[in-house]
């Protein structure tokens, strides 16, 4: 397998609004990135990817991009940004840009000039249809409710938009548009940005014609992922991307691509394909839906027999033929250890154990902003208390069809993507010393026991085992490279699996519960000298490998010879 940087690497995210604030308006800010630079340094974190940073009136924290060319006020100025890239180059790490090049904000003077007039030679830039029997040209549902239309009466026609109505979807049949996005990507490369993650990406080409989708339940709007994800010219888009641009530069690439499995993901990342070096993918982030189509709202329990299929499937088929990006935690998904661990009386095992699961599996692990503190959920109790656009609308649509609100504030404290955005906490000071002023959303109530500074401090803390498992990374190729193979396929309690590089293996013991269930090791490994390398317990005296009796979310990985 070709060795690289990239797969080498941990990734650390950062959602710089809900990050640290240095001037007391409540909203962090890119010098607050940079005041703590040393900390990530310390965690030995080698990539940072901030959340966009561009100019933009945020109703969708900065993912509705009015200059792609500046920075957003808020967050301080370009001369701020590159003071930012330097000190990350100087401690020797490296930065991935988010760039959305899906759709740009309403407020964009691209879109401003698309909506003056249907003769106006930026119109194109834009998705404009005529509307049909009197409502929109067609039932496609956007991802932020409502219809993915929304009626201009200047021009009497409709634009599309996947997301929120002030995120209107570029037109990428428009050479210009292409050309537009190729010179802008490329004056940030120039710049020495590191790397891209693209929004969205897999949405950038839809269904021409614009088909209705298929409408069983006969409802107003109907979600049509099919008919704009993943659809075959995205993968000659992204080549030209690359042969034009991105080819040039030794860079990281990562996709947002939803809707896809492993053999579809190849297109994206198989070695040969030039496009790009991972994508997010999402099937492990259905698991607690009642399905993909029927959207993240409705919940169903996960359980840890699908967990093992779906990571097992995209271990293997992507093994010696592309890259996995290994998360469980973004801006967009609610904290993991709340999700899938216990955020009660294992919070610390637990958080460790699904940090060992992430950092032991093949692929490119991402840690997001607080997960290596283990912050939970937020802890909201009215909808005043929720900032993001698709919480609101989601909220504003249900309470209109008549759901009781008690059910609906339930299912957005599980879902919510405001669970991930509360501000980071790093001391037990006000506001999780996060901002001397007044947070832009509420700071997690549990910041004086859950912070930064304490766990820092505590050598047993979440936050050390991070490092530890990141150092391990730095130490044992098997970690980056091993092979993986399942073991005890249908235990229900215990995720357990091998990763093998040569004569060097690795066992990976994981109890995804509070019970305390009993590992019986296959006949393979069974005899081997197993030397711990890393555990969220200590050894229990007298203990017998071969038949071990794992306690809640212990989480064990032991290194042997092949
Ligand atoms: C991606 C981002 C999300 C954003 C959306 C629209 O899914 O991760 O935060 O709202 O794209 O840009
Ligand atoms: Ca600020």
């Amino acid at each position: 397998m070709k060795e690289r940087w990239w797969k080498e690497s941990v990734v650390y995210q950062i959602y710089p609004v809900s990050f640290r604030d240095t001037n007391g308006d409540g909203i962090g800010d890119l010098r607050g990135i940079t005041s703590k630079l040393d900390y990530l340094k310390d965690l030995g974190v080698d990539v940072i990817w901030v959340c966009p940073i561009y100019k933009s009136p945020n109703h969708d924290n900065g993912y509705d991009i009015s200059d792609y060319c500046d920075i957003m006020k808020e967050f301080g100025t370009m001369e701020d940004f590159d003071r930012m890239l330097r000190e990350i180059h100087a401690r020797g790490m490296k930065l991935m840009m988010d760039l959305v090049l899906n759709h740009t904000s309403d407020e964009h003077p691209w879109f401003l000039e698309s909506a003056l007039s249907k003769d106006n030679p930026k119109r194109d830039y834009y998705i404009w249809r005529k509307g049909k029997n009197d409502g929109p040209p067609n039932n496609w549902e956007s991802y932020f409710s409502g219809s993915v239309w929304e009626y201009d009466a200047k021009t009497d026609e409709y634009y599309l938009h996947l997301y929120s109505k002030h995120q209107p979807d570029l037109n990428w049949e428009n050479e210009t548009v292409i050309d537009e996005l190729h010179n802008m990507v490329h004056w940030w490369l120039k710049k020495g940005v590191d790397g891209f993650r693209f929004d969205a990406i897999a949405h950038i080409v839809k269904a021409q014609g614009f088909p209705d989708a298929s409408n069983p339940y006969n409802t107003k709007t109907v979600r049509a992922y099919e008919l704009f994800s993943n659809l075959e010219k995205v993968h000659t888009l992204l080549q030209n991307l690359n042969d034009k641009v991105l080819y040039f530069y030794d860079i990281m690439t990562v996709g947002e691509t939803s809707g896809l499995g492993p053999e579809q993901a190849l297109d994206y990342v198989g070695d040969t394909r030039r496009e790009l070096n991972m994508v997010f993918q999402f099937e492990h982030m259905f698991l607690d839906a009642m399905s993909a189509g029927s959207g993240k709202w409705d919940y169903k329990p996960w359980n840890l027999l699908d967990l093992k299929k779906v990571m097992s499937l995209w271990q293997t088929v992507l093994h010696n033929r592309g890259w996995n990006a290994n998360y469980l935690n973004n801006h967009d998904q609610p904290r993991s250890v709340s999700r899938f661990g216990n955020d009660g009386k294992y919070r610390v095992e637990s958080a460790k154990m699904l940090a060992t699961f992430i950092h032991t599996l093949e692929g490119t692990p991402y840690i997001y902003q607080g997960e290596e503190i283990g912050m939970t959920n937020a802890d909201f109790t009215s909808i005043e208390d929720y900032r993001d656009v698709e919480t609101l609308n989601f909220y504003q649509e249900r309470m209109l069809e008549g759901m009781p609100e008690e059910e609906l504030l339930q299912k957005i404290k599980r879902k919510s993507r405001d669970n991930a955005r509360t501000p980071m906490q790093w001391d037990d000071s006000e506001h999780g010393g996060f901002t001397t002023g007044t947070p832009w959303i509420k700071v997690n109530g549990n910041y004086k026991d859950i912070n930064v500074a304490k766990a820092v401090k505590d050598p047993d803390s979440i936050y050390h085992y991070y490092r530890k498992l990141i150092a391990l990374r730095k130490e044992h190729k098997v970690i980056v490279y091993g092979e993986y193979k399942l073991l005890l396929p249908l235990h229900p309690e215990i995720y357990a699996y091998t990763r093998t590089l040569e004569e060097d293996g690795l066992l990976v013991l994981l109890n995804f519960f509070d019970e305390e269930p009993v590992c019986e090791l296959p006949d393979d490994i069974r005899g081997k000298e197993l030397e711990l390398l890393i555990s969220n317990y200590q050894p229990q005296p007298g203990e017998s490998i071969d038949k071990l009796k794992l306690r809640p979310y212990e989480a064990r990985v032991y290194k042997f010879k092949v």
